[in-house]
Order: C-alpha cells, then structure tokens, then sequence
C-alpha cells in the first residue's frame, strides 16, 4: 500500500478524462480530496493510448497538493491494462499515490495487479508497495466476491462502488445509474452498499460511493449522498467542481458532533482511570467502551476533513 495516502481523507474524489487536456489542467485546482485521472470509461477506445502520455505529463508538470493522486486504468477485459499500468507508472510513478481497477470480478484480478506493479516499481527504482490500488465493484460477479477481494492485496486502500456499471450488470430497467428510483419502495442499493461497506471495513478499507450523474442537480446529491454517509461510507466521487464542494461537508462530521465526541471521550477516560467504572452516563445517555469507539470513529474522521476542538 501507499504510506502515504494509506489515511488521507477522501471524502470527494474527482473524476477527471485523462484524454482532455482542459479537464487535466484544472483537475488540480479543484477542492477535492482525491483526484483520479481516468484512462477508462471517460475516455473513447480510439484515444485510449494517446491519453496515457496525456495523464503521465499531467502528473509530472501540473502542481498537485497533498490530495491522493491515482489514474484510473483500463479493465483486464481489455487489451489496455498492461500498457496503462507500464507506460503511467513507468514514467509517473513517483507521485502517483494509487492506481484504481475498475470492473474487478475476481481477488486474482487485483493479485495480478499487484504483480504488475511489483514488476515496473522494480524496473523504475520505485520502492515495492509504492503504489497502492482502489479496486471498483461494479458487477455482480464482483460483488459475490467482494470479501475475497477486498482481502487479495496489502495494496488495496479502498473498495468502490460503481453503481452506472453495477445497474447495467444487474440488467435493472434504468438508464441512469447512482440516482433514486422513485418506483422502488425503499432503497434498492441498500443490500449493495452495506455488503460492500462490511467487507471493506472488515479489511481496513475506506469505502467509496461512485458517481451521482445528474450533475446539475445539487440538492439531490446531497440528499442521495446521506445513504452511504449515515451507513459510514468515506466519500463518494464527484465530477464537477460544485459536486466536490456538496460532498466535503456531507462526508464531514458537524462541529457539534465532533466537540461531542471528544466529551464523550474524556468523560469516558474520567469513568475509567479515576472512578474505576465502565459504564457510566454521559447527560441522557450511558456510556461505555463502545462509545468510546464510536466516538474515536468521529474524531478520527474530524481531524482527517481538518476540524479542531472547539475551546471551552
Ligand atoms: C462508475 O464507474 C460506475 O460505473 O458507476
Ligand atoms: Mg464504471
């Protein structure tokens, strides 16, 4: 895995077409916590190859902050991924924190991955686990196989969910993918997002929502966002500037929530070393060790979005 970008947050992670110049340039100077430059689905199969050397001097000669910084290859159902994976990491792979692969169906897809990339590190003088991968869910045979895959590499630093592929996979009788299906009494990602979350939280992995395609419509990302934030998602992709901007504050914990938890933490740490108690109440409400756990959860998640205490 990548030291580096291992727990930077991602509450927002900009989806940029790794063959248009123009995104490419202003990809930076978006307020996003990571950035992918995708060779994928955003770009036509006619300039997949032309675009490699496109998003490598993206990586070299634009000014990037500390954000995570990845390029989102091409399927191993394609002809694409080797030369993606030798051509951007060859040349670019100092900088860059991760690289994603989408449409993963099976662990052996991410372990293959894992080879490749131990194969160029060594080739460019890179150290090995340099890079780290997101692995995208977005068919049905990756999802049966989400727990495999999410334990197939000491790379992986995410899983995500794709849901415009998924929708299509699962041959659902929609022609937007990511957004509400009024008919549906309920949510019908429900199951998807919660077996992802497990399985990614059950091997240290942040967990990521994909796309929301009506970009215009802010208000319903953000109501549609709320899905994956209260189950306990890390962020979900953006692909404009102003849908960044929603999914910083929606991924983010409130002020009031994060003085809370520090509260509950040092009335916790009180009950324990002084009082010799485990269990006591805080206000309305008991407290006990796995309070302390969630309020840690809040804190941790504070400090990654750049909250500070409140004084007094
Ligand atoms: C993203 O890649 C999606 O298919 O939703
Ligand atoms: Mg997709």
């Amino acid at each position: 895995m990548s030291a580096r970008s291992r727990d930077l947050p991602r509450r927002s992670c900009l989806s940029t077409p790794g063959a248009t110049e123009k995104f490419l340039a202003k990809a930076p100077t978006v307020a996003a916590d990571m950035t992918f430059l995708d060779l994928e689905d955003s770009v036509a199969p006619l300039e997949k190859v032309a675009a490699r050397a496109k998003v490598v001097d993206a990586i070299k000669n634009l000014t990037w902050d500390e954000r995570v910084l990845c390029v989102r290859i091409n399927a191993w159902d394609t002809e694409w991924t080797y030369g993606d994976v030798i051509e951007v990491v060859g040349n670019a792979g100092e900088r860059l924190d991760e690289v994603m692969l989408p449409k993963v169906q099976s662990a052996a897809e991410v372990v293959a991955l894992d080879l490749l990339l131990t194969q160029v590190e060594k080739n460019c003088g890179l150290p090995v686990g340099h890079v780290g991968i997101e692995a995208q869910i977005e068919t049905t045979r990756g999802l049966i196989n989400v727990e495999e895959i999410c334990a197939a590499s000491p790379r992986l630093e995410t899983i995500i969910f794709g849901p415009a592929d998924f929708a299509a996979s699962m041959e659902m009788p929609v022609l937007t993918g990511g957004v509400a299906i009024p008919e549906y009494p309920g949510d019908h990602f429900h199951y998807v997002f919660s077996k992802i979350l497990m399985a990614g939280r059950a091997n240290g992995l942040q967990v990521i929502d994909g796309p929301y395609l009506y970009v215009r419509n802010l208000d319903g990302l953000r109501e549609f966002a709320q899905r994956t934030r209260v189950l306990g998602y890390d962020g979900k992709w953006a692909l404009t500037p102003d849908q960044a901007a929603v999914l910083n504050e929606v991924y983010s914990p409130t002020q009031e929530q994060f003085d809370r938890a520090f509260d509950i933490l040092d009335a916790y740490a009180r009950a324990t070393e002084e009082d010799r108690k485990g269990a006591v109440m805080f206000g309305d409400e008991m407290i006990d060790e796995a309070s302390r756990k969630m309020a840690t959860k809040f804190v941790t998640r504070g400090e990654r979005a750049g909250l500070t205490r409140s004084s007094g």
